[in-house]
């Protein structure tokens, strides 16, 4: 009989300390996340220092956590899973060097997990059967890319932004319309309450076959609209802004997975990263998939935001691919999907 491989994933690579234990990449056994939202939300965004100093004061309890959760020791692990990159440096390397040190005292394998790898393999828990081939549409806070995963641990990139990442344009947007930090999930709430349709902005399209976004340029927009109506002295319904915001920034994302699932002639597409808990984008999605033919996944919103499952799960598919780390692996704080 075919042993369960379990893995013991860590997650610090941005304001959430994560510990969690996979089985076969795809069963969860725990899943325990420590967030540090609410100190940063006070500075209006992530601070790097005070993220690594939360890292450490945490990491150890959410790590014992885990494993409690699991029903487990250390000893029934078969590998330590940790991100390396890309994410805050000194955040990554709280992870790192505890998932190095523990790997060396027990001597099982250590593994570095791409953090953009590990939000596509949520996918795998959520829905069990699936398998590649799929297109995956990536949007988080710091990254937004439309990735062909051809294979397990194959991951193409066929799209992706120019400047700013989705979940960005969301903050920053919140942040003008006096939202407050993080924006996503504000906005997506003020949104139920607006017009779509009531302000026009712009929509970024390249040259026909380009899956690329572009959302400086809507930020700027939304940014441009709310100067000017201040100037004139107009009322400013933030409601309807939110939702006009959103409206753009989603048709794009859904226009440009629908093409690349033609493109690649795929019928499923997964989609991952935090902005995947949009309520909006969720329907916009499965909408259009269904006009088409093509099949939309998302995991529930827990394994959508920064989590260790996800680690633990791409560590799994990395281990069976006998791609394992050395200890001398450092942190890449701008390391590229798909990147060895
Ligand atoms: O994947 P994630 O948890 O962290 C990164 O790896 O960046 O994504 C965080 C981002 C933030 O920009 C947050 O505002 C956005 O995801 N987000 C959302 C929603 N929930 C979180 N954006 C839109 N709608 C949401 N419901
Ligand atoms: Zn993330």
């Amino acid at each position: 009989m075919k042993k369960d491989i379990k893995i013991l994933g860590i997650e610090s690579s941005c304001d959430e300390t994560a510990a969690a234990v996979v089985v076969d990449g795809r069963n969860v056994l725990s899943n325990v996340i420590a967030s540090q939202i609410d100190i940063h939300t006070k500075f209006g965004g992530v601070v790097p220092e005070v993220a690594s100093r939360k890292h450490i004061e945490v990491i150890n309890a959410v790590v014992a956590e885990a494993l409690e959760e699991a029903k487990l020791t250390l000893s029934d692990i078969d590998a330590i899973g940790v991100t390396y990159g890309p994410g805050l440096v000194g955040a990554l390397l709280v992870g790192m060097q505890y998932g190095k040190a523990l790997a060396f005292a027990t001597n099982k394998p250590f593994i570095g997990v791409n953090h953009i790898e590990g939000h596509i393999s949520a996918n795998f828990i959520a829905h069990k059967d699936l398998k590649p081939p799929f297109v995956c549409l990536v949007v988080s806070g710091g990254h937004s890319f439309i990735v062909h995963m051809e294979d397990y641990g194959v991951f193409n990139v066929i799209g992706q932004t120019r400047d700013d990442a989705a979940g960005e344009a969301y903050d920053k947007v919140a942040r003008a319309i006096g939202l407050g930090y993080p924006g996503g999930p504000k906005i997506d709430k003020l949104s139920k309450e607006g017009n779509p349709l009531a302000i026009k902005f712009p929509r970024a399209n390249f040259h026909d076959d380009s899956l690329d976004f572009s959302f400086s340029g809507l930020k700027s927009a939304v940014l441009n609209y709310l100067n000017k109506m201040q100037m004139t002295g107009e009322e400013i319904n933030k409601a309807d802004v939110a939702a006009s915001f959103q409206k753009s920034l989603i048709d794009v994302l859904v226009d440009n997975s629908m093409k690349a699932c033609k493109l690649k002639n795929v019928n499923k597409i997964a989609v991952a990263g935090g902005v995947a808990s949009n309520s909006s984008l969720r329907k916009a999605m499965l909408e259009e998939g269904k006009k088409i033919g093509i099949e939309v996944l998302f995991p529930d919103p827990i394994l959508c935001t920064d989590n260790a499952a996800m680690i633990g799960s791409a560590a799994y598919f990395e281990f069976m691919k006998k791609r394992t780390s050395d200890l001398f692996l450092n942190a890449v704080p701008n390391l590229k999907l798909g990147e060895r």
